[in-house]
């Protein structure tokens, strides 16, 4: 959840650094700090809060070495203070971290008892004093100190070091969350994400667990962790730099809601046929063993496999985490209605420690955005140890861990979110579940051709219905000084819509930071009824579908206890415009792809109530987008 930077080279490393930290910023955004080389000493500076305090303090700053190490830090042991900021230095050794060690009150303690002194209340800090013990006390190079300590070390962890005794020295290594690096011209760079590497070079290797990199003088090598030399590949990156930056919207939040059109064509793209409007599953990659594979992919021989697991699949768990999970949800529907498989949604921390039941032939779908989740990754990898059992992921950052791990693989396409809330990537995912669900009810026979047509039409339909949802965003930024007066939120919705009201919940307890809860409606009367008064808002999500009167007979009944109604349904629909304050219209569509056009008046609701709050809405307080410790 941290970010990380290392380089050296022969640009300034100091803005290299920061324009890396700057990009990898949704990472943890609560200090930064760098430590950079300086007249043979690597000279710290860190700062609480944004990386912009840090940025003012290292205005002052020159340095006039070339080699420097940043981070930028979500807190997990110790508040988010400048001691507590990354990097952490003993002597000669400076690190950065990101990750959790577990295992570091026990070790920390032995090291006390020698004579330790820590600083920080960090778990982090300890690596510096392993290292620095083998280093200093008993005359390690660096690369062998961090060799000679992983054997100690229980947790997940991405780390980069530095020490002053051969100061032109870098080592990255890593188990668990990610470290890509990447060379060019005398230059190398490490980082957490792509992101941080693509200005100096579009050519990367991805470091695997258990590696360890050494960096000397513009050159890396890699070794597995008893020091045996590796054969890594280089991957090249197709990137566009405009993809980072807001193009004149007020957040990188706003801009994504409006990318929504072309995030779900592009979602759908690969695996619909325009001439039939019949659905394919392309390039999911089951025919292969192992993901590097997948360039030498046959096509029809992957359809071909996946049709087959498809049709051995008797059960089906989806397994996911925040905004994923609840795409996971809608999933379940969509796929129990369709395809008749029996669905079990859960999030990955709890479907992790639950000894989840899975009978053979069952088909896990793990879902993540970042695809280095920890809870999900951690699930992914506890599913593989059953050989009968496939897993598909679904992953918006293509490599990425789970994308790597997993046996079958679709992509969101979504492009690159960097807004924490997740949007374009839930509607990217709902695409995707919309074609899953339809490729297994194909597989088990219980889609006719007919049925199938109309589903793809009325997903093909989808950006620009969208297109006119979005308008919706005036709506919200005029009635958001009002909005933002009720004491709490009550979102509700039926069948599908349930998770999308899950959803709208959440996206304004992480944005508004005010109290909302979803709710099936037909819940509603078992406890939530009570909350309801005038300071209430009841978002009640009503389509067209069939349980439309039902969820209209819940709507009454939380007007008849005085809560003020905002509606959400289909068309010109005359009965919701009488019982509700304000009545919002969505382009007519079909039961599966309501939730796609309903979730976007909920994100607008809760970035404009954010917005006029004045909170940070593209990085809200506490929380991180990618999520790779427990
Ligand atoms: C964090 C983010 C959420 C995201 C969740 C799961 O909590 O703030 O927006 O939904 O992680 O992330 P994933 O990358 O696995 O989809």
């Amino acid at each position: 959840m941290c970010g990380i930077v290392g380089y050296t080279g022969p640009e300034n490393p100091k803005d290299i650094i920061m324009s890396g930290l700057k990009s990898l910023e949704y990472r943890g955004y609560d200090s930064a700090g760098v430590a950079i080389l300086h007249q043979g000493q690597f000279k710290r500076v860190r700062a609480e809060g944004k990386l912009t305090h840090l940025a003012q303090k290292l205005d002052k700053e020159s340095f006039d070495g070339h080699v420097g190490i940043g981070h930028t830090r979500w807190a997990t042991h110790g508040e988010p203070n400048e001691t507590n900021a990354h990097p952490h230095k003993v002597g000669p050794i400076s690190i950065v971290h990101n990750g959790i060690i577990e295992n570091y009150a026990e070790l920390k303690s032995e090291l006390q008892q020698q004579g330790a002194v820590f600083e920080s209340e960090t778990d982090s800090e300890l690596v510096a004093h392993l290292i620095y013990q083998k280093n200093q006390n008993e005359g390690m190079s660096l690369f062998d100190s961090v060799l000679s300590i992983l054997p100690e070390l229980t947790g997940a962890y991405s780390i980069l070091a530095v020490s002053e005794k051969r100061p032109e020295e870098m080592v990255a290594f890593k188990n668990g969350p990610p470290l890509i690096l990447g060379a060019s011209g005398g230059a190398v760079v490490v980082a957490s994400d792509l992101q941080a590497i693509m200005p100096i070079t579009k050519d990367v290797v991805y470091l695997e667990d258990d590696e360890v990199a050494f960096i000397e003088k513009g050159q890396v090598q890699f070794y597995s962790k008893n020091g045996e030399a590796l054969d890594k590949a280089t991957v090249h990156i197709d990137w566009s730099p405009e993809q980072v930056e807001k193009q004149g919207y007020a957040h990188f939040m706003l801009k994504e809601i409006f990318e929504q059109p072309r995030a779900v064509a592009n979602a759908l793209e690969p695996h619909i046929d325009l001439n039939s409007h019949t659905v394919r599953l392309k390039n999911v990659g089951f025919s292969v063993d192992g993901f590097d594979q997948l360039d030498q992919i046959n096509i029809e021989e992957d359809f071909k496999k996946t049709d087959e697991v498809f049709k051995s699949v008797e059960r089906i768990f989806i397994v996911a985490c925040g905004t994923s999970y609840y795409a996971g949800m809608v999933g379940e529907y969509l796929i129990e209605q369709m395809a008749g498989i029996p669905v079990e949604v859960d999030v990955a921390s709890e479907f992790r420690y639950r000894h989840t039941i899975i009978p053979e032939n069952s088909l896990v779908i793990v879902i993540s955005q970042s695809g280095e989740t920890a809870d999900t990754l951690a699930a992914l990898r506890q599913v593989k140890k059953l050989n009968s059992v496939k897993v598909l992921s679904i992953c918006n950052v293509k490599r990425s861990t789970i994308d790597r791990e997993a046996h079958g693989h679709l992509y969101m396409n979504a492009g690159v979110e960097i807004g924490v809330a997740s949007t374009k990537a839930f509607v990217s995912t709902l695409s995707l579940m919309n074609l899953v669900a339809m490729s297994l009810a194909k597989a088990k026979n219980n889609l006719d051709v007919v049925t199938e047509n109309k589903y793809v039409e009325q997903l093909l339909a989808v950006p620009s219905q969208m297109e006119k949802v979005l308008a919706y965003d005036k709506f919200f930024k005029s009635a958001a000084d009002t909005l933002k007066n009720f004491k709490g939120f009550l979102y509700m919705g039926r069948g599908i819509n349930f998770p999308i009201a899950l959803e709208g919940a959440l996206k304004l307890k992480e944005l508004a930071y005010m109290h909302a809860e979803g709710y099936a409606a037909g819940e509603m009367k078992h406890g939530p009824l009570a909350l309801i008064d005038s300071q209430m808002a009841i978002v009640m999500l009503v389509p067209q579908d069939a349980l439309y009167e039902k969820t209209v007979s819940n709507l009454e009944e939380a007007k008849a206890r005085g809560g003020v109604v905002i509606s959400i349904g289909s068309g010109e629909d005359e009965k919701l415009k009488k019982l509700s304050r304000h009545y919002l219209s969505l382009p007519e569509a079909g039961w599966t792809t309501n939730p796609l056009l309903e979730v976007l008046p909920l994100q607008l609701l809760a970035y404009h109530v954010a917005n006029s709050l004045e909170y940070d809405v593209d990085q809200p307080r506490n929380l991180a987008k990618s999520v790779t410790v427990e």
